[in-house]
């Protein structure tokens, strides 16, 4: 370690709290307190801040319908968050809510700097009303019939089942959800944020802002899709804050929601002494600031928010760092089948560091979804911590205990191997959780414990204790043993902090800091050892998945929307194409236009490949694509289908070709 201590600011994204916290939740806020442990074990000013998201229409109706209060609904999940959290060892400097004076103070600092900027203008817009209930109605509380297929019970802003997006007021049919009337359609005023003006500023940003290449990727996506401006006003009744100057318009939740990063901040620099707002939130500010997200909510933290930072005069962030969603046994969370888990069901039967300890084995710093297998679960817990880890403590303590007063030896037995392994790792490791590459951090890590158990087995100190003459090498050896347990529990206490702390006090130590991996500890006197972890049990896994079954309710049951039906699937019309010209889009970074041959015509298709094929490599080539996708308006032409292709993005695209035989229009089945 070297440098002089980072001032960081890290946030992850501010959950609604209009229900209980589950297990896709915690892979966010247990990466970030990784990363923010990991940063203050190094010595950095790190703090963390977050808060519950506390606004919008479907937390009002919520707690409409339980006939409560907005704050009473959003104070109630808050503190089962809060729990939650806390019992998984998410270590926030401050958890906060967007419904506070300070963040109310700065929306309306902030609406104010981007009006006089020029930013904000107002437009009459007409949209679904709901009459009976005397409000306005975001694009999913209408539902009604798709204008394309004619699907029935559709949503208002896209088809489940023919992929068109929409807006409500093109359904067949329209209902709205609430009252189950027909909506009328309705003018009012709205306000709207110049995002438009933006993108030279975005584009600068996202060049020095670092980002995942899967991130810069989608960016690219929308910059060649072109910026819209923001619609960031609601009419009443609406849960948030009403718009200075208004009687009955509100800022949408989304705009309240990141400043809510702000305020939290904020709240926390009014009852800490030295620690000032500006110097990190300053337009020049120096500290480093982080967003943690889900790829879900990549635009408004890589789009709207940095543009409303930069009009409003704020810094931007020093980066945005998404990550892929949550898959139980490799599918989407499901409540029938017991994998919709709520956090509180794993806290009743299993030990928060296993899930921590397995999310980081399995976390990387790109948008790849990431898969809890319960089986591999139980497997890799057991192998890791329990038989490898863990071992390496007891196996070695009660020699120490027994024999020597529980006092370690003076020097250890093998240098070498002590730092040319383990202290010497230390960079490496600490490179890697800085990049949030945890899953090969975890690897290099447990290495190092194979090589310890090794290291024992060579030894034999259960052999040694048997001759007289052997003592003074048991006790070498097992101060060697513990020093390298020290060692691994050091790197391991961002991911495992509770059992860090157990092993502390087994080694009678107040706190660690990294670079004490390096240096062991020698001479010290040793309290009685405690087991410190005991094996996952295939049945507390089950027990888990059953409660999970339990506790959902029979409506939700019967819809499983993990599937699409067989009829669903025979709607996509798969057809093989003939690539016949391939040509770069002028002004598209990442854009081939494609011209394809489907048997019965010729369709004008573009294709974000052009980091992965070169375009004279792809003429003549068969591909599949889907033929009855609705022509989508680009910034550079009509878009007529879509080709079918697989991989993270980026140079990682690899077409999907059918084999030999294969003619243009043939349908794929
Ligand atoms: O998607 C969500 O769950 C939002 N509540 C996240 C908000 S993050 C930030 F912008 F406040
Ligand atoms: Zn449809």
């Amino acid at each position: 370690m070297s440098d002089s201590p980072r001032k960081i600011l890290v946030t992850s994204a501010l959950p609604y709290v209009n229900g209980s916290p589950h297990m896709g939740h915690l892979v966010e806020y247990i990466q970030t307190d990784i990363w923010v442990r990991f940063q203050k074990l190094r010595g950095h000013h790190c703090i963390y801040v977050c808060a519950s998201d506390s606004h919008g229409t479907p937390i009002m109706l919520k707690a409409r319908e339980l006939g409560i209060t907005p704050e009473e609904l959003t104070s109630g999940y808050t503190k089962e968050f809060v729990r939650d959290f806390d019992d998984f060892g998410v270590e926030f400097d401050n958890y906060y809510t967007t419904h506070s004076p300070e963040n109310e103070a700065l929306v309306g600092q902030m609406f104010e700097a981007l009006r006089a900027s020029g930013d904000i203008f107002t437009r009459t817009i007409k949209q679904s009303y709901d009459e009976k209930e005397g409000m306005f109605l975001p694009d999913r509380f209408v539902k009604g019939t798709c204008p394309r297929c004619k699907s029935e019970d559709q949503y208002g802003d896209a088809c489940e089942v023919c992929g068109a997006t929409y807006t409500p007021e093109d359904l067949i049919d329209p209902v709205s959800v609430l009252s189950g009337t027909t909506p009328v359609k309705r003018e009012s005023e709205h306000y709207f944020f110049k995002l438009s003006e933006y993108e030279e500023r975005l584009r600068d940003w996202m060049q020095v802002a670092k980002l995942d290449k899967n991130v810069v990727a989608k960016l690219d996506e929308w910059f060649e899709a072109g910026l819209q401006d923001w619609d960031i006003s609601r009419d009443a009744p609406y849960f948030g804050f009403r718009i200075p100057g208004t009687d009955d318009k509100y800022f949408y939740v989304w705009l309240d929601a990141p400043v809510g990063y702000m305020a939290s901040f904020k709240n926390l620099c009014d009852r800490t002494d030295g620690l000032d707002f500006d110097d990190y939130w300053g337009a020049d500010a120096e500290a480093e600031l982080y967003h943690f997200i889900g790829k879900d909510i990549m635009y408004f933290h890589t789009l709207f928010w940095p543009a409303v930072l930069t009009g409003a005069g704020f810094r931007t962030p020093t980066s945005v760092y998404a990550h892929g969603f949550l898959t139980v046994d490799g599918q989407k969370m499901s409540k029938s089948r017991g994998t919709f888990i709520k956090a509180r069901t794993y806290l009743d039967n299993l030990n928060p560091e296993f899930l921590r300890y397995y999310y980081a084995a399995k976390l990387g710093p790109t948008i790849e979804d990431i898969d809890l297998n319960l089986e591999d679960f139980i497997a890799r817990v057991n192998s890791d911590l329990v038989g490898k880890l863990v071992n390496i403590a007891s196996r070695c303590a009660g020699f120490i205990n027994k024999r020597f007063d529980g006092k370690l030896a003076n020097e250890l037995q093998d240098e070498d191997l002590f730092y040319e392994s383990f202290a010497k790792a230390s960079e490496q490791i600490a490179a890697h959780y800085e990049a949030r590459e945890f899953s090969k951090a975890m690897r290099l890590i447990m290495g190092l414990a194979d090589v310890a158990n090794q290291y024992i087995d060579t030894w034999k100190p259960w052999v040694l204790a048997k001759e007289d003459d052997k003592q003074e090498l048991v006790q070498l050896v097992c101060t060697q043993g513990i020093n390298m347990f020290r060692s691994l529990m050091v790197y391991l206490s961002p991911v495992i902090p509770a059992v860090a702390k157990d092993a502390q006090a087994f080694l009678n130590e107040e706190s660690w800091q990294w670079r004490d991996a390096s240096s062991p500890l020698l001479g010290a006197t040793l309290p009685k050892f405690k087991p410190l972890l005991t094996r996952v049990e295939a049945d507390q896994v089950q027990r888990v998945v059953e409660q999970s079954k339990e506790s959902t309710p029979v409506a939700e049951t019967e819809k499983d929307d993990d599937f699409i039906s067989i009829d669903d699937f025979m709607n996509v019309d798969l057809r093989i194409a003939r690539i016949e010209k391939a040509e770069p889009v002028e002004g598209a970074d990442k854009l081939l236009a494609l011209t394809l041959d489907v048997g019965d015509s010729q369709r004008q298709v573009f294709a974000g490949i052009k980091a992965a094929y070169t375009p004279d490599s792809l003429v003549g080539r068969h591909v599949i694509v889907v033929a009855n996708l609705a022509p989508r308006k680009m910034r550079f032409g009509i878009s007529e289908g879509m080709v079918l292709a697989a991989g993270p993005g980026g140079e990682d695209i690899f077409l999907l070709s059918p084999d030999d035989g294969a003619k243009p229009g043939m349908r794929v089945k």
